[in-house]
């Protein structure tokens, strides 16, 4: 645990810096020139301007004299960022100049840490989930064991959700919020040159990406170099004929694609730009760049013919129009029964994919989903199984062999199961 706390304190001090928190380097005995001087007029901290004075503690350590030790430096630093806070003390400086201090009080004293940075969390949302790492590493070493777990497990982190997944895996990744394009930018500025790719789920499993958020994933991922991968396992064919891609306009450099790919038979495939498809062909690319695709069934003749068939099927006029005005219909439909039963639920997702969740909170990201009653849900689906609806554990993935009669049968059965979890 404590490895891994030290890894993200290591990256947040690195994410803060890369967002205008621009201090954090001077604990790094870093030797460079560093920014250019502000308006100091000495060492004694005297500055015009607010910003001025905010950089002023931000300078590396040479400039404060060599003979200073790295206490003293901690120590003018602090004393320096204290000043921003009294001179401007309703300003973004001082917010940010609080969180400094914070960071640097961690070890030396925790308590007067927790308060600077509580302080400036309401003003600061951008550096919420960071000021909550720190906050937690303070409780730690203030002894808060169970505290600081709290505060941890409201960060976004990788979590297994399977036994047998290696803590190297998980300690591999990074994990930023959906639906949080700022979250997503800052981590990607921060890792770029670490980073192998981006890799969403455009539509994430029930929760459609709210306005922007691709493009600005798509163009964060551009202008740092990295490559966007999209997850289309579930979308691809699904949402459109081109997938998520097509539907919500967004390109990503790679996609994976399963499931409706195959019709129903084991069949998946990778797709992107032809550079980077090109390291699948040791003769584009040679023995060192050469990526070795294969596997016992890929390619498999009759999984190909289904798919081929499906793609046929898909490509009729009117398919994905029939497909949509279905899932519109039954999505209306079992938001009408919830509202009329005053159950809260939110009714999430697109309509070729969806789902209800049980809660009155709009249901943005994954966690939003957890916040739904899973109680409530299994009865109702147990319900349903009861009245001949099978649906899995979550979500209604609608088909163009749906019929009228499947739409009236399914709202007859919601009508009664709804009027029996009232009961
Ligand atoms: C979004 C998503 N990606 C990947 C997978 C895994 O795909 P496969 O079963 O082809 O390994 C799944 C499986 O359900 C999925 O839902």
């Amino acid at each position: 645990m404590h490895d891994y706390l030290h890894q993200w304190v290591i990256r947040n001090l690195v994410l803060a810096a890369s967002i205008g928190l621009c201090g954090f380097a001077l604990l790094s005995d870093q030797t460079s020139a560093g920014p250019s001087s502000p308006s100091m007029s000495s060492d004694s901290g005297v500055c015009e301007k607010e910003e001025d004075c905010f950089q002023a503690a931000a300078m590396p350590k040479e400039r404060f004299g060599k003979a200073l030790n790295k206490e003293q430096v901690l120590l003018l630093k602090l004393d320096r960022l204290q000043r921003v806070m009294e001179r401007f003390p309703a300003t973004i400086w001082a917010k940010r100049a609080g969180v400094l201090s914070g960071v640097l009080l961690l070890e030396r004293n925790p308590a007067v840490a927790i308060q600077f940075l509580r302080a400036a969390q309401r003003d600061l949302p951008v550096l919420d989930d960071y000021i909550r790492l720190w906050t937690g590493e303070a409780l730690m070493n203030l002894g808060n064991a169970k505290q600081a777990a709290d505060m941890f497990e409201s960060i976004p982190q990788a979590v297994p959700d399977s036994a047998g997944i290696p803590k190297s895996v998980r300690d591999d990744m990074i994990i930023a919020p959906f639906n949080d394009a700022e979250a997503v930018d800052a981590l990607v500025r921060e890792h770029k040159d670490d980073l192998a790719g981006v890799i969403v789920e455009p539509f994430q499993r029930i929760i459609p990406p709210e306005p922007g958020f691709l493009a600005a994933v798509r163009k964060t991922t551009a202008d740092n170099g990295v490559p966007l991968i999209f997850d289309e396992v579930v979308t691809g064919f699904r949402l459109a004929y081109g997938g998520a891609q097509e539907y919500y306009g967004v390109v990503p450099d790679l996609c994976t694609l399963g499931k409706v790919i195959g019709g129903g038979f084991p069949l998946a495939a990778i797709a992107g730009k032809a550079e980077i498809m090109a390291h699948f062909d040791k003769s584009k690319v040679g023995d060192e760049n050469y990526l070795v695709q294969i596997g016992t069934l890929s390619g498999n003749p009759v999984a190909a013919a289904a798919g081929l068939a499906t793609m046929a099927i898909l490509k009729r006029p009117g398919a994905y129009e029939r497909i949509h005005a279905t899932g519109k219909e039954l999505m209306a439909a079992l938001d009408g029964l919830l509202r009329q039963a005053g159950i809260p639920a939110q009714i999430s997702g697109e309509p070729p994919l969806w789902d209800v969740v049980f809660t009155d909170q709009k249901v943005r990201d994954y966690r939003g989903t957890l916040a739904g009653d899973p109680e409530l849900m299994r009865r109702f689906n147990l319900l349903l199984r009861e009245r001949g609806i099978l649906k899995g554990e979550s979500k209604y993935y609608i088909s163009l062999a749906h019929t009228d009669d499947d739409i009236a049968f399914t709202i007859d059965a919601w009508k009664d199961a709804i009027k029996e979890l009232k009961a």
